[in-house]
């Protein structure tokens, strides 16, 4: 699959590719779902998150990254993730799975709190290094998500974007929302220009959001090579 896409224009090389696949190639575990910002674990990892809309498939992305259908609970009803659900590996990585926002059909006081929780940790969180926003490629950038990402503008929190369910669309179709997110973001402060199309499904795309993560780590400092 490296060798049907085009790395630089991902930003990525070769061996941000490998090294994103030795980064999920290990073992990865479930360490705690949280339902406050108070829960949160003060190690210094290096953290990431996805945030995006209810069933988008935040949960579906992370079981592929790491090869394990069962890791993230994943629903056709929307709302499944409630809490803050941290998973962590041998490295110095964690990724946080997030609730999803705009789910207008459960209970106000659930969407309240989940919300809340929401933006209360996209705000305050020091380990934050970057929030991949999932946005399901047949719907686009839709309000709920702007705000979201005009909230991550004010707070300086860097954000990258993953389409999801690139299986649903024709690659013409596919092509042109990829075409019109990048553009959208293009002007957007804290957004990070390379875009990833993916399908949890198929496995479309995930070996550029396992090297996403690799190159971030990488400018951070904090890639562990392994020859
Ligand atoms: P919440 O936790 O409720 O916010 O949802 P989520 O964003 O975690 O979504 P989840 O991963 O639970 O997936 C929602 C639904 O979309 C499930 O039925 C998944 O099987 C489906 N789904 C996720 N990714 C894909 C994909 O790449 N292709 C297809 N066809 N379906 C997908
Ligand atoms: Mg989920």
């Amino acid at each position: 699959m490296a060798g049907e896409i085009n790395l630089d224009s991902l930003g990525l090389s070769p061996s941000h590719l490998d090294a994103g696949a030795q980064i999920f190639a290990r073992p990865w575990g479930f360490e705690k779902g949280v339902v406050a910002p108070d829960g949160l674990p003060t190690d210094g990892r290096v953290e990431i998150a996805f945030a995006g809309r209810s069933n988008v498939g935040k949960s579906s992305l992370l079981n592929a990254l790491v090869g394990q259908k069962g890791l993230a609970r994943t629903s056709n009803t929307p709302g499944r993730t409630q809490e803050l659900n941290l998973f962590i590996s041998e490295g110095p990585l964690r990724i946080v799975d997030m609730p999803g926002y705009g789910f207008a059909k459960a209970p106000k006081d659930a969407v309240d709190r989940w919300n809340r929780l929401i933006r209360r940790y996209l705000r305050g969180r020091v380990e934050l290094a970057r929030v991949f926003v999932l946005i399901d490629s047949r719907h686009g950038l839709k309000p709920n998500d702007l705000e979201i990402l005009k909230m991550l503008d004010e707070t300086a929190v860097g954000y990258q974007i993953v389409l999801t369910k690139s299986d649903k669309l024709k690659p013409g179709q596919l092509a042109r929302v990829t075409a019109q997110t990048a553009e959208a973001i293009s002007k957007r402060p804290a957004a990070f220009p390379f875009l990833a199309s993916t399908s949890s499904e198929k496995g479309d795309g995930i070996d550029v959001v396992r090297g996403f993560i690799a190159r971030l780590l990488d400018d951070l400092g904090a890639l562990e090579f392994e020859d």
